[in-house]
């Protein structure tokens, strides 16, 4: 493949678009109301954060809800069929709102839209869609959207260019908890993922920008951030000077943000030196998500994931050394091509083994133009879906025994909200990512309280209050 460069999105071309934005404001029939409806991961779901910062940007004002907002937006996802479908299904249903609302603007926009042909196909499919573009162009939306509003016809816009762009506007969905895309793209190409191709090729923001942003959300008040990558394990490649993530987890840890957490992190790159930073950080979570796709090695070579079980297993061993009751989370396909029930049978012996504290599990869904959509021995969907079954009860099982080492334990929670199931319970995540629910009220959300373990319910604990944490 032939080397691409980074596009580095100029101060002037923001500009540019800030008077876009500043042209929609003096419409007279601008919309006036926006929704964002996002699909997909924590790095889509960052990406809306932007994109209603632009609309507000644009002088308009979130909607209570869909069916009411001038403006809707979908931010697509289609790393496997069913995320292709739900996000597809629901744009048909605004079909109908339309009906009742002619001036009613529907935008397509995220990985979806960036697969080749896709705006071209979809827009043809659906007629009332005004607005499609990529993952690259998130920052163009001022101009896609004047364009549209300018326009009869629907507004197509999608390159592939690995661009970066630093301070974008950004409406945050919350106060206390924020996240950082630390870096875009990924080189992996696993055999299975469509990622590759969505969002273009790895490449890193400057340290600086990243230590920038932290101490500015630092002084806003966050108390915990989220680093956002495919692979943040290989952040840094591509800048001058040899920069790793392991160097950026320490500065970052340096600047007192109270909770540090980071995902998604590839087994093949978790180097001792990471393992070593995140023992002896303060403020780094004792959490970790290390996909591990299967548990037998030759579905891990034709996976294109470039370790063993034994390798894997291995670096569980050194995190757990490092960061002792660690809080480990993964991912796992089952139903790939050629899995037979002997390999599938490894897997389930790693998850008994590693006992993890929750997982992700995935039926294999074929995406066009990866390798694995073209090997043969595609797995039936009986025998996909039994194995899921299994898969998701020895999870459970291995996830029951996991969590009793918090019975008794002393934790720190970041509370989110009321409890679901009363009004005089909070609950939210502890240090090790596991929801925990205590007494509490209105005042306790977006405050890091510590409690006392008390039982297990499900996937989530119980806990009694000990006290508040005074934050500085
Ligand atoms: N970059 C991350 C996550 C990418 S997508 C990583 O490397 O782990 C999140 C998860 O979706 C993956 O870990 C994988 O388990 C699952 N996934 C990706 N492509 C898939 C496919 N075609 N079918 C089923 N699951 C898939
Ligand atoms: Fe997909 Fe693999 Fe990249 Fe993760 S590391 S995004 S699974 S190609
Ligand atoms: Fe989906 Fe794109 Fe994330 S395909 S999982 S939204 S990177």
């Amino acid at each position: 493949m032939a080397e691409r460069k980074p596009v580095h999105i100029t101060p002037e071309m923001l500009e540019q678009q800030k008077e876009f934005a500043l042209e929609i404001r003096s419409l007279p029939q601008k919309p006036e109301t926006y929704f964002v409806v996002t699909y997909g991961c924590q790095m889509n779901a960052h990406d809306s954060e932007i994109l209603a910062g632009m609309l507000r940007q644009c002088g308009m004002t979130e909607a209570t809800d869909r069916e009411h907002a001038d403006f809707v937006i979908f931010n697509t996802c289609c790393v496997r069929d069913n995320a292709e479908r739900r996000a597809l299904g629901n744009v048909t249903w605004l079909k109908e709102v339309r009906k009742q609302r002619p001036n009613l603007i529907i935008a397509v926009c995220g990985c979806m839209i960036q697969q080749p042909g896709m705006a071209e196909k979809i827009l043809k499919q659906y007629k009332f869609i005004d607005l499609a573009f990529g993952t690259c162009n998130l920052y163009r939306l001022p101009e896609l959207l004047l364009r549209t509003l300018n326009s009869a016809a629907p507004v197509v816009q999608v390159e592939d260019e690995d661009t970066i762009a630093e301070n974008l506007p950004v409406k945050r969905l919350r106060n206390d908890a924020a996240y950082i895309t630390i870096m875009y793209g990924c080189d992996n190409f696993c055999s299975y993922c469509i990622v590759p191709y969505v969002r273009g090729r790895e490449r890193s923001r400057a340290m600086e920008d990243i230590l920038a942003e932290a101490r500015q959300l630092k002084e806003s008040g966050v108390k915990e951030i989220m680093l956002l990558g495919q692979n943040v394990n290989s952040y840094g490649k591509g800048l001058d000077g040899n920069v790793t993530f392991a160097e950026l987890l320490r500065k970052l840890d340096d600047i007192g943000i109270e909770r540090i957490r980071f995902m998604t992190s590839h087994p093949k790159d978790l180097s001792d030196e990471l393992i070593q930073v995140m023992g002896e950080s303060r403020h780094i979570l004792p959490q970790f998500h290390l996909p591990v796709q299967s548990g037998n090695d030759e579905i891990l070579r034709v996976m294109n994931r470039r370790y063993t079980s034994a390798q894997y297993l291995d670096k569980v061993r050194k995190l757990r050394e490092a960061v002792p009751g660690i809080g480990l989370t993964t991912d796992i396909i089952v139903g790939f091509p050629g899995e037979t029930e002997e390999q599938f049978l490894d897997t389930l012996s790693l998850v008994e083994q590693v006992g993890y504290d929750s997982a992700f599990t995935f039926i294999y869904s074929p995406r066009k133009g990866t390798r694995a959509a073209e090997m043969d021995a595609q797995v039936p969907e009986s025998v996909a879906t039994d194995r899921i079954q299994r898969l998701i009860a020895a999870q459970e099982a291995g996830q029951r025994k996991a969590m009793e080492r918090f019975l008794g334990m002393e934790e720190e929670v970041l509370v989110e909200g009321l409890s679901r199931r009363s009004e005089q319970e909070v609950s939210g995540k502890g240090r090790h990512g596991i929801s925990v629910t205590f007494p509490g009220n209105y005042d306790d959300i977006g405050q890091i309280v510590r409690v006392r373990i008390t039982a297990m319910k499900n996937n989530t604990l119980q806990a009694e209050r000990l006290s508040m944490i005074l934050n500085d």
